[in-house]
């Protein structure tokens, strides 16, 4: 403790794949932070696939609880491997932090930066400014369901709770931006699930009727977005059409290495509240070949940043990671020439 703070806790877990070889580009910033005199602790836990093949151990209770008690967030690189194909360690130790943390929302931008790197025929990166909203902790990742030999299951739950808190965040997130929400939902097929989602919608709309809003069959939605992103501000969705919403707003940030992602728990039940993921996954194809881009896991660090109230921190990492991206610096995924390591270095050029 200095000056009455607590420093800030930070639980590192880089993960499968391309995870430790981004999250290695993120940590220098870890350090630059604490060098301007932010009180910041790191621990760098080892939870993936080679652990659990190792010691049968995915995220042992022990320290899924120091996380929650002793850490403010986590820093997650990402989980998958092809050697545990039932994604066995994924599920216990992302969707375990994201549900029983209770990190139900799932904010995941998408502000292109350079006008070559968006896929659209004349639209402008900066004219592209969105902010998907994503259920994370219900429907089908409740994993629930049975296998049968010619019939399968997944359940999907909705709560009212988890609902609300979601709709919530999205309708202050449009307010707060001044733009306009959207709801991707199924209802005329999800009666049930999206029936709900429906009905607290429509609650929520009288009480933010300065906020306009629609809801739109998510299938028309992603057509709309490919043919004009530019009317979108705020879009609020379950879990699932959350994830698939997301990754197409990667591509329009110049693919999956470029998304970033914070979740947090609204109602903080715990000390740690927030969780920083890039968009990407493990990328098995890369792993290993010091290519992968770093971009995505470094700006949802800045967004942890921002979420600790480190508002400077934040916008310095932010302006730092444009600059570098406007400039040309690329990895291969943009078409660049530039390795992991060397476009971490150019993305954390502009940190002083
Ligand atoms: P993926 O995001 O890992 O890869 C999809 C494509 O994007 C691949 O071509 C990959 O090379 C590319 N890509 C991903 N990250 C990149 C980066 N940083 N730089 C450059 N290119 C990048 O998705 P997938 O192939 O569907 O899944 C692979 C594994 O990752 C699976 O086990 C999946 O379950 C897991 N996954 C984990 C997370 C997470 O931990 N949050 C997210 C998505 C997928
Ligand atoms: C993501 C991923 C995860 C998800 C998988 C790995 C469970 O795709 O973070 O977007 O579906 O949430
Ligand atoms: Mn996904």
């Amino acid at each position: 403790m200095i000056g009455g703070m607590e420093a800030k806790r930070i639980a590192v877990i880089p993960g499968d794949g391309v995870g430790p070889e981004v999250v290695a580009e993120a940590l220098p910033i870890l350090a630059w932070a604490r060098s301007r005199g932010r009180e910041l602790d790191w621990e760098r836990l080892p939870f993936g696939a080679d652990h659990f093949l190792a010691t049968g151990e995915t995220l042992p209770d022990e320290a899924f609880r120091s996380i929650r008690d002793g850490a403010d967030g986590v820093l997650f690189g990402a989980v998958g491997d092809p050697r545990i194909p039932d994604g066995r360690h994924a599920e216990e130790i992302l969707l375990r932090l994201r549900q029983d943390l209770q990190l139900g929302v799932n904010l995941r931008p998408c502000r292109p930066m350079l006008d070559a790197l968006l896929p659209l025929r004349d639209v402008r990166a900066g004219e592209v400014d969105i902010d998907v909203y994503r259920e994370n902790t219900e429907g089908p990742y409740c994993l629930q369901g049975q296998r049968e030999p010619d019939r399968a299951v997944d359940l999907a739950i909705h709560s009212r709770a988890a609902v609300t808190r979601l709709l919530r965040a999205a309708f202050d997130g449009a307010r707060a931006r001044g733009t306009g929400l959207c709801l991707a939902h199924k209802a005329n097929v999800l009666r049930h699930g999206h029936g709900l989602w429906m009905e607290i919608y429509r609650a929520l709309q009288q009480e933010y009727e300065d906020v306009p809003a629609r809801a739109l069959h998510a299938d028309a939605l992603l057509c709309a977005l490919v043919q004009d992103p530019r009317p979108f501000g705020v879009i609020a969705a379950d879990n699932l059409f959350g994830d698939l919403v997301s990754d197409l707003l990667a591509a329009f940030q110049g693919g999956m290495g470029m998304a970033p992602s914070l979740s947090w728990a609204p109602h903080r039940p715990y000390r740690c509240g927030a969780l920083a993921e890039p968009v990407h996954g493990s990328a098995p194809d890369l792993a290993g070949s010091g290519r992968a881009n770093p971009t995505g896991v470094i700006l949802s660090l800045g967004m942890l940043f921002r979420h600790f109230g480190w508002t400077t921190e934040a916008e310095v990492v932010e302006g730092s990671v444009a600059s570098a991206i406007r400039a040309g610096a690329a990895t291969t995924d943009l078409g660049g020439s530039l390795g992991t390591r060397t476009m971490g270095e150019a993305l954390r050029a502009g940190l002083l």
